[in-house]
């Protein structure tokens, strides 16, 4: 099984961007977690953050033609705004995790529409960098695996 892990804008910043609101953790030291769950899971983890709506929408393509099985994403604001990233997931037929951060919820008005999440499997907003390491357990378990 193969489990593609997707970030959008902002996220390369993760850290030292608006800790209160993002925590203190990098993405570099939450992809290593992720990784550590996938390998015990026997899961093959790609993972990928772009500042780019173009890049992940290829990157998305890219998943449908390549046998991936699942895919967790933090769409950051372009959760908000982004009818291609949404057209991109519905395009590639395969099932995704929305996660976000920060509780979404709690925030301005304009974060509390997704273009994404009705489309989603599931959404996990507000608890910090744990978020994907529960949507990446539940795509395992979704994908026949266990953790
Ligand atoms: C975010 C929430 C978005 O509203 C925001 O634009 C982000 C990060 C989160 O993880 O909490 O960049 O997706």
């Amino acid at each position: 099984p193969r489990l593609l892990v997707l970030h959008g804008p902002n996220l390369n910043r993760l850290g030292t961007r608006e800790p209160q609101q993002y925590g203190r953790t990098s993405l570099a030291d939450i992809e290593q977690r992720l990784h550590a769950v996938c390998e015990a899971a026997g899961v093959e983890l790609a993972t990928g953050q772009s500042n780019h709506e173009g890049q992940l929408v290829d990157w998305i393509h890219e998943a449908a033609d390549t046998g991936v099985g699942f895919i967790v994403i933090n769409p950051a604001a372009l959760t908000h705004t982004s009818i291609a990233l949404r057209d991109a997931l519905l395009a590639a037929e395969l099932p995704f995790i929305e996660v976000h951060l920060s509780n979404v919820h709690a925030r301005e008005g304009f974060r509390q529409r997704s273009y994404l999440a009705d489309a989603a499997a599931g959404v996990i907003t507000g608890l910090g960098a744990d978020g994907y390491e529960f949507a990446v357990r539940a795509a395992i378990r979704r994908m026949g695996g266990q953790a």
